[in-house]
């Protein structure tokens, strides 16, 4: 661990350790929902979820597989248009299988609720979202299933967050320096 703070960032805002421990609380959550179930089916959202999805999906105790889904927004996060297009798609179908959408942030929604729309249409036998992070004053209306913890509505990078693909693999969440972006 290095101790100096990259001279992009302001501070951090959320800690290893407190990341660390709202990952195991909403694993305990998924895995006590899902108890019974066959096979859960995680669907990581490329790029940013990857690194929570590898923490979450260790600490479950119910069957499942990972999968991925890419999509890119036209505009920055939270542009009013909110429109999404795919990028890249699931290696299979998820008609009757319980599947559950795993995103690091939650900011405008409109990626969230593209992608729940998608595969909702899909016929799944369940289909649930969960979100590490949401912005505060992020004004969305969707309602994530799984929420680990909220966030002012500051540039944040870290724990697959990113400013411009940098900063992504911090273990922690920092907030990005005004002068940075
Ligand atoms: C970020 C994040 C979410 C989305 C949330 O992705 O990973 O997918 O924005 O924003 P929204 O709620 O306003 O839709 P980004 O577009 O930065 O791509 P990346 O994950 O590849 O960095």
């Amino acid at each position: 661990m290095i101790d100096e703070l990259h001279p992009d960032l302001a501070r951090v805002l959320v800690s290893e350790v407190t990341i660390q421990q709202h990952v195991q609380v909403l694993a305990q959550q998924i895995s006590t929902d899902y108890a019974g179930v066959d096979r859960l089916y995680l669907v990581g959202v490329l790029k940013g979820a990857f690194i929570f999805l590898a923490d979450l999906a260790r600490q479950l105790t119910v069957p499942h597989i990972v999968d991925f889904m890419a999509v890119s927004s036209y505009g920055q996060a939270g542009a009013v248009s909110g429109a999404v297009r795919l990028m890249m798609d699931l290696r299979e179908p998820i008609r009757g299988q319980h599947v559950l959408i795993v995103e690091d942030i939650v900011d405008s929604g409109h990626t969230l609720r593209y992608l729940y729309n998608t595969l909702q249409g899909r016929q799944p036998a369940s289909l649930k979202t969960c979100a590490l992070v949401r912005k505060q004053q992020g004004q969305t209306t969707f309602s994530v299933d799984y929420l680990g913890f909220e966030i002012p509505d500051v540039w944040v990078v870290g724990y697959g967050l990113d400013y411009a693909d940098r900063h992504r693999t911090l273990p922690y969440i920092a907030e990005l320096k005004p002068q940075a972006f």
